[in-house]
């Protein structure tokens, strides 16, 4: 069995990024509404699936209980509304004459802060919670044992950086830049890194998730032939790598240590995500649809920072662990101050950041 014990053993560029946790105001839980907006775009997708599409009585049977993995939980609160959601869904499919019991399993890096997931459960809850750690491209549960798999705004988050990317002797190195936007190579490179993860990540689930059991993914993508450099989020980790590159031209950092970070994330298109889906043929695709996230006309100076303080809390990890605590909020102020300056978040040339829900089922092969 692949677990995190056995992850640490890999190459020494797959490492773990949990979300920035602690008291600070730059925590994940306290810079996570843009997520939990997310999940509130698609949660009635996912109820009227449930409701239509998912057997519940036979999924379950002999037993009573209903099993659900929420996959890249983090520590809340987000995790708990849309479990909470799964289940009044599931719910309101259930025989009156056996009701049913729901057991969770909160799954996430070991680094994860797991004692204040469980610290903030909710006391009201309608089900037995566990936490599972280690990574999610590797297997987590015995065979067969889930009856759903929720992940939301985790498998954009690739395994490793591809080699390549950083080997100053490759054509592919990613020289004055951290992430993928301006080189079709480098893109291309990230993308076969991506579609290496999800696939594991189909191939651990496809054991794990019985046969009709759901899995709802919301991923932050792109669109479908879409101009990399005029999608948001692409744009907005460029201009991170443009204000890291500023810092160095100004000796506030080493440039040799801007043209060795990179940013280990991949926003796939529909397209791609499919193609994967369906190689594998493990699941079959219900739906898939792209949510294109509205961008806001007017936007306020406070609206900014608080975009920035989102950047911030998925970001904060990987760059503190690059660059090093002293200069992190230095880092992530410049970078605010050059977001405030460069209009990206109002510029009409500029795609909607989209994200791809997607719902599978468990198919008998
Ligand atoms: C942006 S947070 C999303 C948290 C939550 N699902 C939500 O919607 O707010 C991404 C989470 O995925 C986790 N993650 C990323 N890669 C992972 C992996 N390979 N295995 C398990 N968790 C992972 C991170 O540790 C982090 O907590």
């Amino acid at each position: 069995m692949k677990n995190e014990a056995d992850n640490k053993k890999s190459p020494s560029s797959n490492k773990l990024f949990p979300m920035a946790c602690g008291e600070g105001p730059y925590n994940y839980a306290k810079n996570s509404n843009y997520q939990k907006t997310g999940w509130d775009l698609v949660k009635r997708l996912t109820s009227e699936k449930i409701s239509k599409k998912l057997d519940v009585e036979h999924l379950i049977s002999p037993g009573n209980l209903f099993r659900i993995a929420d996959m890249g939980c983090s520590f809340g609160p987000n995790t708990f509304f849309a479990v909470q959601d799964i289940i009044e869904a599931v719910k309101s499919k259930q025989n009156k004459s056996k009701l049913m019991e729901f057991q969770v399993f909160f799954n996430d890096h070991s680094a994860n802060d797991f004692n204040t997931l469980f610290r903030t459960l909710p006391s009201e809850r309608s089900y037995f919670a566990a936490g599972v750690p280690g990574s999610f491209y590797g297997s987590l549960f015995p065979k067969a044992s889930l009856h759903f798999v929720l992940s939301s705004y985790t498998i954009h988050w690739i395994s490793k950086i591809p080699r390549e990317v950083q080997d100053q002797s490759s054509p592919v190195w990613n020289k004055g830049r951290i992430f993928y936007g301006s080189s079709k190579k480098v893109e291309e490179a990230y993308a076969a890194q991506f579609a290496n993860d999800f696939e594991s990540f189909l191939r651990a689930r496809a054991e794990e998730v019985v046969p009709g059991g759901f899995m709802t993914l919301l991923i932050p993508g792109t669109q479908n032939g879409a101009n990399l450099l005029k999608c948001t989020s692409i744009a907005i980790s460029e201009l991170l790598g443009s204000s890291l590159m500023d810092m160095a031209k100004e000796g506030l950092v080493d440039e040799a240590k801007v043209d060795s970070f990179n940013i280990p994330i991949y926003y796939p298109s529909s397209e791609k995500v499919i193609a994967i889906v369906e190689k594998q043929g493990w699941f079959k695709i219900e739906q898939i649809q792209e949510i294109a996230r509205p961008m806001i006309q007017q936007l306020s100076k406070q609206d900014i920072e608080k975009y920035a303080l989102f950047v911030r809390g998925w970001a904060e990890v990987v760059v503190r662990d690059h660059f090093g605590v002293e200069i992190v909020d230095k880092i992530f102020n410049n970078f605010t101050e050059k977001l405030m300056k460069s209009g990206l978040l109002s510029d009409p040339s500029i795609a909607p950041a989209v994200d791809l829900f997607v719902l599978l089922m468990r198919t008998n092969n």
